[in-house]
């Protein structure tokens, strides 16, 4: 112990005691939440992370220098001696745990004196989100934060304790490592001793836990920072952070198995929520279809239905071209809502899904008194009470139609779906919906560099009937790929990887990668799989996401100690900041304007 807290240690945190304490002496240390003073005695509110704790100073029985108490200002960081008392009967604070005790004050020692601090340390401090940030110490002050940190760490041991008990090794991996093209950018590492190299922050440690599987550790787990250069959003970080799992000898079943008790065991130890396994698995298409999302809030209805076939040979050309040119027409009914959505809300909606570029939106409103519509004109009766069969249209709703590529159609009326529910307040907060999506495509086409990409990246192995369509047939071929959504947020996603060189590299091959590339890029990884792999697979969690979640937060910054804000500086610390001309001068590099 130091010096300066010679004869001084604390006996408990400050809620850590009960009218059983009473007449106890005890040290108390924390820091002045409020102090009231009424001359001859102040009050003071004393804090730590676990909560308050009332202290009193009484001028005329106190052994210290009364006037001590008297200079106290919030967030003062001070030890106490005294007894612990029973409060009288009109001071008694029925909210406090600690409301019918209080510590009459013997001595006093500042520890530290504080600034007033640039808000107040408060849940409820409305204070901008950027200045809570550049005082973060502060901010994290706020019980509201401090919970946030403790179900945090609660959640990652809570991990830990399940990965650890069923076989898991935690295994460390490099934070410095290689450049590999596997989806988003690279933070990238200048090397000092090879000049003109760099090593790459890891994306994730997806070929690293395959190659410790290649090893024969057979189950891995590691709780890890993950890096990836991307536009930041409220469930989005620059570095975030993985329990990343791999598993040998295993199928589809097996980690989705696993990985349900896990997230169960987390449930039960930090909220004490029993999930119902097994939880319901929904293929890529039919969440598509049905929700027009691969992550889907299931927690309310507003499903979407396909009436391409209805509008197809239809005098409404706007559909039927749509249809004719291998897109769609969809449509959602939204029950009941005829009178929550005047005709200025509808065309807010039709101006939201333009966001998803969608080119218009159409409706129909039944009304009590007939349809009010902008294209009920187009098409014939037979066709008309087609459409409204298949959407089950009622008095008293709205349905929507959009029509477009199907990708359009997906994001537009999916983001709809969740906007209505939003309006509508169709979200029962309190539940927590989780689902696996299944039997993903292993490939997406990018329109922007008009060729396929990984769906999830490119060591996800195909369905075996699929491997020969990875070349031949790739917008049909499937993958060994699945995620795991909570609440309509994907908290984690996996898949059974290629273990053998030929299917890797078939796969390359098919992402557009030449042999030679493939060696440049990879070939640590194809090199190790010609030396017996075991099948395998595995999944990531974000913890980020998870414990926001969990939390019932907007944002993955407020479970994040020092998170980066959305033009991925910080604002506490200032990076990323310049370095000198020496630091430059060693790593060779040059920084042009
Ligand atoms: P994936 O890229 O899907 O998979 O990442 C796994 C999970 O990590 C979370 N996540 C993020 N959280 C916060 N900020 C981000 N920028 C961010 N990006 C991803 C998500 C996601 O589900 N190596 C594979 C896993 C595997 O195949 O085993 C991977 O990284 O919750
Ligand atoms: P128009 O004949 O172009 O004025 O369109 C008639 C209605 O169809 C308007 O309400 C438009 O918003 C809507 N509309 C236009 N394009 C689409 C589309 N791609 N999908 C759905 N509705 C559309």
């Amino acid at each position: 112990m130091s010096e300066f807290l010679q004869g001084w240690k604390r006996t408990d945190y400050c809620t850590k005691f009960s009218t059983k304490d009473v007449g106890r002496d005890v040290t108390l240390m924390g820091w002045v939440q409020t102090r009231r003073d009424l001359g001859a005695l102040i009050f003071v509110d004393l804090r730590d992370r676990t909560g308050i704790m009332q202290v009193v100073f009484d001028e005329s029985t106190m052994e210290s220098d009364f006037s001590m108490a008297e200079g106290l200002r919030s967030e003062f960081v001070i030890a106490v001696k005294g007894q612990i008392v029973k409060r009288d009967e009109e001071t008694v604070n029925e909210k406090l745990p600690t409301g019918l005790i209080e510590v009459k004050v013997d001595r006093l020692k500042v520890l530290s004196r504080a600034q007033t601090p640039p808000f107040e340390i408060t849940d409820d401090t409305g204070v901008r989100e950027e200045v809570r940030l550049k005082y973060r110490y502060l901010d994290l002050r706020r019980p509201v934060m401090q919970n946030n940190m403790m179900m945090r760490s609660r959640i990652a041991a809570a991990a830990r304790d399940y990965l650890n008990s069923n076989g898991f090794l935690d295994i460390e991996t490099p934070m410095l490592t290689k450049s590999t093209p596997e989806g988003a950018r690279d933070y990238l590492v200048p090397s000092r001793i090879h000049q003109g190299s760099f090593y790459a922050l890891p994306q994730s440690p997806q070929t690293l836990k395959q190659i410790l599987m290649i090893s024969g550790f057979d189950r891995y787990y590691q709780i890890v920072k993950c890096f990836r250069d991307e536009d930041l959003r409220a469930d989005r970080q620059p570095e975030f952070t993985q329990i990343d799992i791999e598993m040998s000898f295993v199928d589809v079943d097996d980690i989705i198995e696993a990985n349900e008790g896990l997230i169960a065991h987390v449930f039960k130890q930090t909220m004490n929520i029993d999930i119902p396994l097994p939880l319901k698995r929904l293929p890529y298409q039919e969440a598509m279809d049905r929700y027009g999302s691969d992550k889907p809030d299931t927690r309310f209805g507003l499903e979407l239905v396909n009436v391409s076939d209805i509008v197809e040979n239809t005098g409404f050309q706007v559909f039927s071209s749509v249809v004719k040119n291998g897109g769609s027409v969809r449509a959602i009914n939204a029950k009941g809502c005829v009178d929550k959505f005047a005709r200025r809300e509808i065309d807010t909606l039709v101006d939201f899904v333009k966001i998803y570029g969608a080119k218009g939106m159409a409706w129909i409103s039944m009304k009590g008194d007939g349809m009010s519509s902008p294209i009920t004109k187009f098409f014939k009766d037979d066709e008309l009470a087609a459409l409204l069969k298949r959407t089950n249209a009622e008095t008293g709703d709205i349905i929507f139609f959009v029509g477009d590529k199907d990708k359009v159609v997906y994001d537009a009326l999916g983001n709809l779906r969740l906007k209505l529910a939003e309006k509508l307040a169709l979200i029962d907060e309190s539940v927590f919906d989780l689902l696996w999506v299944v039997d993903f495509p292993v490939f997406e086409y990018s329109e922007e560099e008009k060729r396929f990409t990984a769906m999830h990246h490119p060591f996800t192995s195909p369905k075996d009937e699929d491997v020969d369509k990875l070349m031949d047939d790739p917008a049909n071929a499937y993958a060994k790929a699945y995620d795991i959504v909570l609440n309509g947020n994907e908290i984690g996603g996996g898949s059974i990887r290629n273990h053998s060189t030929e299917v890797q590299e078939k796969m390359l091959r098919a992402l557009g990668f030449s042999k030679e590339e493939a060696w440049e890029n990879f070939g640590f990884l194809l090199e190790a799989l010609k030396y017996g792999a075991p099948p395998h697979g595995g999944i990531a969690f974000g913890l980020d996401r998870l414990a926001m979640l969990l939390l019932g937060r907007a944002s993955i910054r407020d479970v994040i100690a020092f998170p980066k804000v959305q033009n991925a500086s910080c604002p506490m610390t200032g990076a990323p900041t310049k370095v000198s001309a020496k630091q430059l001068l060693e790593l060779g590099l040059k920084v042009t304007e």
